[in-house]
């Protein structure tokens, strides 16, 4: 069975202040919150502060990118020991802003994502199609060659372990989400295309987060879907009451 997971993408937003005082804030609700994997993912400046801040509960912490290497002259990037060593769980890999204004490909999320699994880190792979490519009608083409290429070369094992999110890329940051059974049709041709590659035993434990857009209002009815296991939340994470009531959404469904 899939536990839900609720994560929320702070992107580049909020400052040590906001950051500590917010996750403050999720602590305090998130003690009776139950049968919900829920974390944050500040900022890297702000890991260690939110890190600290957090120790002790439920709630958990995540980077949104990490660099493939282990160390050495690589000016400006961070490793995944660097992550481990601040008190992180989880890293986001391929999100569509770091593919579309930095250049990240497939294979660049595939090396990053070898070297997370390795370092012992839960990473959380993006994908998602953009409006032109929905329009064209290359959705489930465009999600297929995301997912194989940038899972390539996993064990059932490592794949397991792995946490996708479905993000279509014209539904984040604008106010339109995709329907609920627009997202559960492509959530459930992703765990096709797992199970054709490594089985339905492992294809069923992967958790397949939706993200683009999710609020208190659309929660419930996203994650009422079979195959939407939790959500990656940008702009409604930075508030307190936002966020908690997309957890809340899940907790009620309790699959
Ligand atoms: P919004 O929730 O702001 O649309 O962002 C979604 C997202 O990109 C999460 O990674």
């Amino acid at each position: 069975m899939r536990t839900f997971f609720i994560a929320g993408n702070w992107k580049m937003n909020l400052i040590r202040e906001s950051s500590v005082s917010l996750v403050r804030q999720l602590m305090e609700t998130l003690t009776s919150v139950s049968g919900v994997d829920v974390a944050v993912c500040p900022p890297s400046v702000y890991l260690q502060e939110v890190g600290n801040t957090l120790r002790g509960s439920s709630l958990r912490l995540g980077a949104q990118n990490v660099s493939a290497a282990a160390e050495g002259a690589f000016t400006g990037e961070i490793s995944c020991g660097m992550l481990k060593d601040v008190g992180c769980q989880y890293v986001i890999l391929g999100h569509s802003e770091r593919r579309t204004l930095y250049g990240e490909t497939d294979a660049m999320v595939n090396e990053k994502l070898h070297a997370v699994l390795k370092a012992g880190l839960i990473p959380i792979v993006c994908v998602g199609e953009t409006l032109a490519q929905r329009e064209a009608g290359e959705t489930q083409k465009v999600v297929r060659e995301q997912c194989t290429g940038s899972l390539a070369g996993l064990t059932g094992e490592q794949m397991a372990k792995t946490v996708l999110a479905y993000e279509p890329v014209w539904a984040i940051g604008t106010g339109k989400t995709a329907s609920p059974a627009q997202a559960e049709e492509v959530h459930a041709d992703i765990r096709d295309l797992l199970s054709s590659q490594f089985g339905a035993a492992v294809a069923n434990q992967v958790v397949i987060q939706y993200g683009g857009s999710v609020k208190a209002d659309n929660a419930a009815e996203l994650l009422g879907q079979p195959n939407i296991d939790g959500a990656l939340v940008g702009g409604a994470s930075l508030k307190a009451d936002s966020f908690l009531a997309i957890v809340h959404a899940a907790a009620a469904i309790r699959k």
